[in-house]
């Protein structure tokens, strides 16, 4: 993907260097308080590199988040193909966002999905995007 530059993040496909907070954010228990599952360093290394792939191949997908001025990896926002929700058509593009705690409060990941938005409706021209999380989630539900 060509990197999105927004005021203070560079959205951006994953990189080697990324590897120990993706794990971070896919096994700490605050931030998965809402998932059923957590992903060991193999676990997550196998999904950052599925995320990367897909990202190269379509352009865009959870893409890493970066703060541009400290060069910092912060998690992930962007857009995917849901082929999990049972309930939504094939083919339907959710957002979705996962930051590690230290980066959460701060407006990143509503910054970064404007500019996702911006991206999916005017550049892949899609009529819909979607989101969803589980009614606890506070947090996620105030961001869409
Ligand atoms: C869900 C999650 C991404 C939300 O993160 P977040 O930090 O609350 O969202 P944002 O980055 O958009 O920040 C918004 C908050 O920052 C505040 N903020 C501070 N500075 C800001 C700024 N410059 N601009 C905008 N908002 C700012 C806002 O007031 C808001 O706080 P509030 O909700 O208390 O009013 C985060 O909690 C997370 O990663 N959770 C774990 C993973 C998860 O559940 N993912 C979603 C699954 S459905």
């Amino acid at each position: 993907m060509k990197p999105i530059r927004t005021e203070r993040l560079i959205l951006r496909n994953w990189e080697q260097r990324d590897r120990a907070l993706f794990h971070r954010i896919n096994s700490d228990e605050r931030v998965m308080e809402f998932f059923p599952f957590r992903r060991d360093g193999a676990a997550a290394d196998a999904k950052m590199d599925e995320l990367r792939a897909w990202i190269d191949e379509d352009g865009y997908g959870f893409a890493a988040a970066e703060i541009a001025a400290t060069g910092e990896c912060i998690g992930f926002v962007g857009l995917l193909q849901t082929d999990h929700v049972p309930s939504l058509p094939a083919g339907t593009i959710e957002i979705g966002w996962r930051l590690a705690p230290e980066y959460w409060r701060k407006g990143y990941v509503t910054e970064a999905s404007e500019a996702w938005l911006s991206f999916g409706f005017e550049t892949l021209e899609l009529d819909e995007i979607v989101s969803f999380a589980v009614v606890e989630n506070h947090r996620s539900i105030a961001v869409m």
